[in-house]
């Protein structure tokens, strides 16, 4: 069980959700004995380190910090043109003037000054999405007796996984809130729901795997241990915990009836990511063929965005959300992580 392996009181990972929270909600999640999880996606160097002091000085339970590796793209005129053409209407609308408006994509991949910041740490358990970092990279994350854990969304990502030497596979089903975290091929017909990719993942390998996607209460956890999960990665269930800080517009499309409706659109970033359907997605996407590549999509959402939410409207928003938003509670992140564990005993 993950649990001995990694001092952990409860079968659970907080899912790492960049954009949406920070260091509170890792400390809580970790305090109650689950593994909480800090995404680094979004944050600076100078963040990083902030948010890294915080969790030092409030708890001494093992976490997790969690990166993106995606290759670096290079600029496409003729994509970011064509993008920008399919949102002019909102420009004009929003009275927006997106060449006066350019701000670049945060989002940044894994690097050796993440692992310069990191060795200061030693944080217990590093997560990667969209892959894994180089070998030289992993290396040395190893060196301060890190757990490397990444997603998997097919039986070959995982085996893929398995053979880079990872201590623990995300087997990331289709439910799930958030970026897909593919790697070895971009066809979403080749994922499968949680309860389908699962047991095929965990008949493949031999190292533990973690389920992932529309678990949001103590029967879903147990059906993924039954299922030979070794832990549960829950994340959509905790975006209305006070600790989260995902902003009015999204909190209310998660509590209204729109939560049920969700898809996956590669509109918000350049890359799939399961969102609660809003006018972007309904008029632009879901899946466009000729976006920008990950993250530059994002550039010429930012100011649109940015106007949209002025006016209290989340139509260009990322309303990331899983299938299953019937756990979200507005209740603290240690008695929901108590709630998902209730009777569940680990050996
Ligand atoms: C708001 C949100 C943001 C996310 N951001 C990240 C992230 O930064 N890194 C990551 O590895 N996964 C991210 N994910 C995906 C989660 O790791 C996980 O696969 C997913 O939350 C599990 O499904 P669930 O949302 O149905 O619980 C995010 C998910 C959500 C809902």
């Amino acid at each position: 069980m993950l649990t001995q392996l990694w001092d952990l009181k409860l079968p659970l990972i907080q899912a790492p959700m960049a954009g949406v929270q920070g260091s509170a909600l890792t400390i809580a999640v970790s305090n109650a004995g689950g593994l909480g999880s800090l995404p680094c996606a979004l944050l600076s160097r100078e963040e990083l380190v902030q948010e890294l002091e915080t969790i030092r000085n409030q708890t001494d339970k093992p976490f997790n910090v969690n990166f993106f590796c995606h290759t670096l793209p290079v600029e496409d005129p003729l994509k970011n043109q064509a993008w920008q053409s399919a949102l002019s209407p909102y420009y004009k609308e929003y009275n927006v003037d997106f060449s006066t408006n350019k701000i670049p994509t945060k989002r940044r991949s894994f690097d050796e000054e993440s692992i310069e910041i990191l060795e200061h740490y030693k944080p217990a358990v590093v997560s990667f999405h969209f892959g894994l970092p180089s070998s030289e990279l992993l290396v040395r994350v190893r060196k301060w007796g890190a757990r490397i854990i990444s997603s998997a969304t097919t039986v070959a990502e995982a085996v893929y996984l398995e053979e880079k030497g990872v201590d623990a596979i995300i087997a990331q089903g289709l439910e799930a809130g958030g970026h897909r975290g593919h790697f070895l091929s971009d066809d979403l017909t080749q994922q499968a729901g949680t309860f389908a990719l699962l047991p095929q993942i965990v008949q493949a390998v031999n190292c533990p795997i973690i389920a992932a996607g529309g678990i949001a209460d103590k029967q879903g956890v147990l059906a993924a241990l039954n299922l030979g999960a070794s832990a549960v990665q829950v994340g959509t269930a905790y975006l209305l915990c006070p600790e989260v800080k995902a902003n009015a517009l999204h909190r209310a499309a998660i509590k209204s009836a729109r939560s049920k409706h969700t898809a996956i659109a590669n509109v918000f970033t350049g890359r799939p990511a399961r969102s609660i359907v809003n006018k972007l997605i309904r008029e632009l996407g879901p899946l466009r063929a000729d976006m920008p590549p990950f993250p530059l999509a994002s550039t010429a959402l930012v100011p649109l965005r940015a106007a949209a939410e002025q006016r209290a409207c989340d139509d260009f928003t990322p309303l990331w959300c899983g299938q299953n938003a019937s756990g979200c509670k507005e209740i603290s992140a240690s008695e929901l992580t108590h709630l998902l564990c209730e009777g569940i005993r680990v050996g």
